[in-house]
Formats: structure tokens, C-alpha cells, sequence
């Protein structure tokens, strides 16, 4: 708004009717050449609603503002100085001058009010904005699955703490302080616990095996139990090997349960899961915590056991860790259910790695793209 705008008019050269016609035609036309302005940058038709609102209000101010604006000022020096004769005419012509500003400014609110509309409006055309929907997580998935398939056998699902003392996680299996086999599974230990009994000590869980005792601990045989769940160990990462991992435990106990009960489990799991034509077989392994022990391996369910790059061009992978539940485990147990006698009971268990599951499953690479929470990543499996 022109601050400067001519104020030369303040004083009317004489009241005569040519005069009072020529100050006021100048008057008008300062009115739509100001308001005509608006138009310039800021205010002009690509100018915000709010920007072309403050501008019409800013107009309104400048002319018809009831204290400092310019009709006013001008009526109280000419309308109140006009001789008695001339006051009609003054007065006419104050409102038509009122007028003119009336509707400049009602053309200008109008465009701003316009403009505020469309920009506000919704056009009920264009499509909707849908939610992203989330999807599970191929490694929470391939768990679901694999859990699903030892359900339909009767098992159960247990859960047990991922923060575990010395003792579940290594003694109560048949680990005992300084046993070799703890070396396999280096972990990070919870700091300032020096003032406890090392058996009392706090680390991250190594394995989902622990949870075999507890569960045993709670219930009286049979059991016939999964435990799924985020492990722990000190090992690099590489594309197969991830400091953090996840697993699925499972425990079998009754009376007579055999080796071969372990074989047929383990053969109409693995072919429930990868498909009836996968075959399994058996290698003699060791675990403290099992007696006879052995890792499994399937055919290759990539290249049905002709070899491919998947497996090595061995036709064989291998998969999880299993056995006989060892007598000591049982007495191990039996200090608080004395059921669990080695004598008259006998059992299996088995773990599985759910990561290298899920990317032979998916064909992953790397085992870090599980981790690595790149949505890119994760959306080809929804
Ligand atoms: C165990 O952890 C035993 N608790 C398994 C078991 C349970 C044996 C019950 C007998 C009876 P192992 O250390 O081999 O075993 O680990 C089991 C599986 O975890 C491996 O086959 C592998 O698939 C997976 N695994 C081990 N380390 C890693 C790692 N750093 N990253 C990803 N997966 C891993």
C-alpha cells in the first residue's frame, strides 16, 4: 500500500463545483489505480489466499480505517470546512468516493476469498491416499511357518528370557565352567555382576536350549514343545553369520522315545516345509547337552540334490542341530521336578537357524538385509 500517496488534495483549492468535480475524479482514480497495485508481486492471481487477504485488508485500512483512514481524514478537513452551500455537494460526493472504494475492495476480498477456495477445495476425483500397509517380516514369516508345521504335530509354543543366568544357558545343558564347547559360543556378558556367583551371572542367550530346562523344570513328561526366539553370540558379521540371529528349539520328552522318533520328526517336518520330495539325512555331531547328537542336512530343495551353487554342488545343506536328550540333562532337572528320571524317561531335541532358513527360503544372500530394516528390501516379500 503507497504510503506516499499525493497528499496535495488535503487542501481543496476552492469549493466551486468544477473544483470539488476535478479533486474528487483524481481522488477515484487514485482508488483503482491502488487497488489495481494488488495485482503486482505477492499479491497478484499466483499470490497465496492469505497474501491477497492481508493486501484487501491493508486497502480497507488505508481508506476506510475509522481513525487514521484517508476518507476520513479528508472528510473531517473539507466536509467540515465547506460553506453552508457547498455541503450537499461535498457531502455527495464523499459518498461516491465512499463507494468506489466499497467495491475496489469488494472485488479484491472476493478474488482472495476465490482463490483461498480453490486452493482449500478437494477435488473428489483424484484417487484416495491409501495407508502403507505393513507386512511380516520374511524371518518372523519363515518362523510362523516353520512353527506352524510342528503344531500339526501336537507341539506347543514356549518362550523363555533372552537375558539368561550362566547356569540355564551353559551348566544346567552339561556345560560346565571351562568346558571347550562354551568357546562355540562366545557371548556378551551383563557388566558389573563380578559380586555373584558365576553360575548367577547374567549374559545374552547363545541358544533357544536353555529354555528346554526351564520348560522341563515347569512341567512334569511328556512334553512336546518349540521354542522360537532371538539369540545371541560373539561372531562376525558376514553373509552368513549375524551377531544376533534367531532359532527354533525343539524338545521332545516321554517314555520310549527314540532315535528314530527324532528321524521321523525331523523328515516330516523338513518335508512339510521345503516340499515332499526333500529327503533328510544324518551326521554324527556333538552337543554337550545330547547323547547321540547329529546335524541334519536336507537335499537341496533348489536343485532337488542334482547340485547347484546353493549347495556347494554337494545336492546337500545343512540345516540344524539335534539329538538324544543327555541323561545329566535330566538330573540336572530333576532337583525340581523329579519326574524327569533319566531311568524311566528319555527324549529329543533339536534347534534350527531361522535366518539361514529364511534366506534359502527367499533366496537372501546376505543375512544382514534382515537386519537392515530397508523397506525397499522388506516389501517384496508383503
Ligand atoms: C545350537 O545352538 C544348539 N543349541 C542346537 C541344538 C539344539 C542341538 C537342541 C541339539 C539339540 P549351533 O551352534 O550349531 O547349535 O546353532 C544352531 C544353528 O544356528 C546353526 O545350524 C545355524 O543355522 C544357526 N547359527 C549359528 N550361528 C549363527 C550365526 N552367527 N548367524 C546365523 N545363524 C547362526
Amino acid at each position: 500500500m503507497p504510503q506516499d500517496a499525493p497528499r496535495s488534495l488535503d487542501t481543496l483549492p476552492s469549493y466551486e463545483p468544477e473544483a470539488l468535480e476535478a479533486a474528487f475524479t483524481t481522488l477515484r482514480e487514485q482508488v483503482q489505480t491502488e487497488a489495481a497495485g494488488l495485482h503486482g508481486p505477492g499479491t497478484g492471481p499466483n499470490a497465496g489466499p492469505h497474501a491477497r487477504q492481508d493486501a484487501a485488508e491493508q486497502f480497507r485500512l488505508h481508506w476506510l480505517g475509522r481513525k487514521q483512514g484517508r476518507l476520513k481524514a479528508l472528510s473531517d478537513a473539507w466536509l467540515k470546512a465547506a460553506p453552508p452551500e457547498a455541503k450537499r455537494t461535498v457531502g455527495q460526493h464523499f459518498n461516491e468516493l465512499k463507494t468506489a472504494i466499497e467495491q475496489a475492495l469488494a472485488t479484491l476480498e472476493s478474488r482472495g476469498a476465490t482463490t483461498a477456495l480453490a486452493s482449500e477445495s478437494v477435488d473428489i476425483t483424484l484417487p484416495g491416499t491409501w495407508p502403507q500397509l505393513g507386512a511380516e517380516h520374511p524371518l518372523i514369516k519363515t518362523m510362523h511357518e516353520m512353527i506352524a508345521v510342528f503344531e500339526r504335530m501336537g507341539y506347543s509354543v514356549g518362550v523363555g528370557p533372552e537375558v539368561e543366568t550362566d547356569f540355564y544357558n551353559f551348566e544346567a545343558l552339561n556345560f560346565p565352567p571351562g568346558h571347550p564347547a562354551r568357546d562355540t559360543q562366545d557371548t556378551l556378558v551383563i557388566a558389573h555382576q563380578e559380586r555373584k556367583p558365576p553360575r548367577e551371572r547374567l549374559l545374552m542367550r547363545t541358544h533357544t536350549s536353555p529354555v528346554q530346562i526351564r520348560s522341563m523344570e515347569q512341567q512334569p513328561p511328556p512334553i512336546r514343545l518349540v521354542i522360537p526366539g532371538k539369540v545371541h553370540r560373539n561372531d562376525e558379521s558376514d553373509a552368513t553369520h549375524s551377531p544376533v540371529f534367531h532359532q527354533i528349539e525343539g524338545l521332545c520328552v516321554d517314555q520310549n522315545i527314540t532315535f528314530a522318533d527324532l528321524k521321523g520328526t525331523l523328515d516330516h517336518a523338513m518335508r512339510e516345509f521345503f516340499g515332499p520330495e526333500v529327503r533328510t539325512r544324518f551326521f554324527p555331531s556333538f552337543f554337550p547337552f545330547t547323547e547321540p547328537s547329529a546335524d541334519v542336512q536336507i537335499s537341496c530343495p533348489f536343485c532337488g540334490g542334482q547340485g547347484c551353487r546353493k549347495c556347494k554342488h554337494s545336492g546337500w545343506i545343512e540345516l540344524l542341530g539335534c539329538g538324544m536328550v543327555h541323561p545329566q540333562v535330566f538330573t540336572n532337572v530333576q532337583k525340581k521336578q523329579p519326574a524327569y528320571d533319566p531311568a524311566r524317561i528319555s527324549g529329543f531335541a533339536f534347534g534350527l537357524g531361522i535366518d539361514r532358513i529364511a534366506m534359502m527360503k527367499y533366496g537372501i544372500t546376505d543375512i544382514g538385509l534382515l537386519y537392515g530394516g530397508d523397506a525397499r528390501f522388506l516389501e517384496q516379500f508383503a
